[in-house]
């Protein structure tokens, strides 16, 4: 087992190397805040640069974040350097860094030319990185657009001032069937002097051990779906060896606790609260008739009432 180290993000000391991933919709606040107590980061989800200086509502419940939410990235796309100038310049003193995504698939993102499209261009995101230079900048990145190009972009984005970086471990047009291949994290983290933190594929303590055998830290993303406490047996694992099962009563008060926070900060619709709600239950016993029973819920009171009589 691995000795788990601290180690700093710019002048920012993390002290848990297990960092929850930026996920749409997924990591809104409410449910960062059940990630909490185990996660050394959290990132907002994905936000374009140009939506967060239009100061819309909507936007500005994803950037929504609180004292007990710390420490926290804002991540954030796009590719024009003006308002990259125009982000710089913004008080952005609630989050800890700013992390420019690099690895967004989505077409909506890539035809834009930002997400993994930035990619293909290493100078791009360099000159993004150097805007910012008045902030802790990190990057998330994966291996390349459609080729591997990930040793270039990982010097570029170092030579830049970029004061840590997470590699996904797959090209931008590999799915997530496509197994995340680990040994381009091992290669960036021997070539770059900044902290690495790993992804692709973690779904146990186990799998967290031997990414922090190649990288300082450990990234995890569709695990932590519907399953918060999967980052509480990570910690055990990493302690002692060994994980415990988690049962379904603790992930239905997980689930009750994410109604109350998300309510209480109005960050997630019905819908969403139902698909996630949908999440929290894969493996019940009845799990496909619960599920259609949930998705017919109309109102919050409707789901609580539900989520009691489980
Ligand atoms: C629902 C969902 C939403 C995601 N949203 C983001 C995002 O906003 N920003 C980002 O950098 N990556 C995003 N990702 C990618 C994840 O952060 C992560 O890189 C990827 O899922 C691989 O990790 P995993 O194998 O642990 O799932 C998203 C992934 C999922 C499944």
């Amino acid at each position: 087992m691995v000795v788990i180290g601290m180690f700093k993000i710019g002048n920012l000391r993390i002290r848990n190397p297990v960092f929850l991933a930026p996920m749409i919709d997924v990591t809104d606040l409410a449910y960062r805040q059940l990630c909490r107590k185990y996660v050394g980061m959290a990132y907002t989800e994905m936000i374009y640069i140009s939506a967060i200086l239009h100061e819309n509502p909507k936007t500005k419940k994803l950037m929504m974040t609180n004292s007990n939410d710390k420490p926290i990235g804002l991540q954030v796309t796009g590719n024009n350097a003006e308002e990259f100038k125009e982000l710089a310049k913004m008080n952005l003193k609630d989050y800890d860094l700013i992390d420019i995504n690099c690895g967004c698939p989505s077409l909506r993102i890539t035809g834009n030319e930002a997400g993994s499209y930035l990619l293909k261009n290493p100078g791009k995101i360099k000159e993004m990185i150097e805007i910012l230079d008045n902030k802790i900048v990190t990057a998330k990145i994966r291996l390349g657009f459609k080729k591997n190009n990930v040793m270039k972009i990982a010097k570029e984005i170092e030579k830049a001032g970029t004061s840590a970086l997470t590699v996904h471990a797959r090209l931008a047009n590999q799915g997530s069937s496509v197994k995340a291949d680990w040994k381009w994290i091992k290669k960036v983290k021997r070539e770059v002097g900044i902290p690495v933190i790993g992804n692709g594929d973690i779904k146990s303590g186990e799998d967290v051990d031997k990414m922090l055998d190649i990288c300082d830290g450990a990234m995890v993303a569709r695990a932590a779906i519907g399953n918060p406490l999967i980052f509480r047996e990570i910690q055990r694992y990493l302690k002692t060896g060994k994980e415990n099962k988690i049962t379904k009563e603790e992930k239905l008060n997980e689930f009750k606790k994410y109604l109350e926070l998300a309510k209480d900060y109005d960050v997630a619709d019905i819908n969403w609260i139902k698909r996630l709600g949908v999440e929290f239950l894969k493996g019940f016993k009845g799990a496909a008739k619960l599920r259609e029973g949930f998705m017919l819920l109309k109102t919050y009171r409707e789901i609580k009432d539900f989520v009691g009589k489980i």
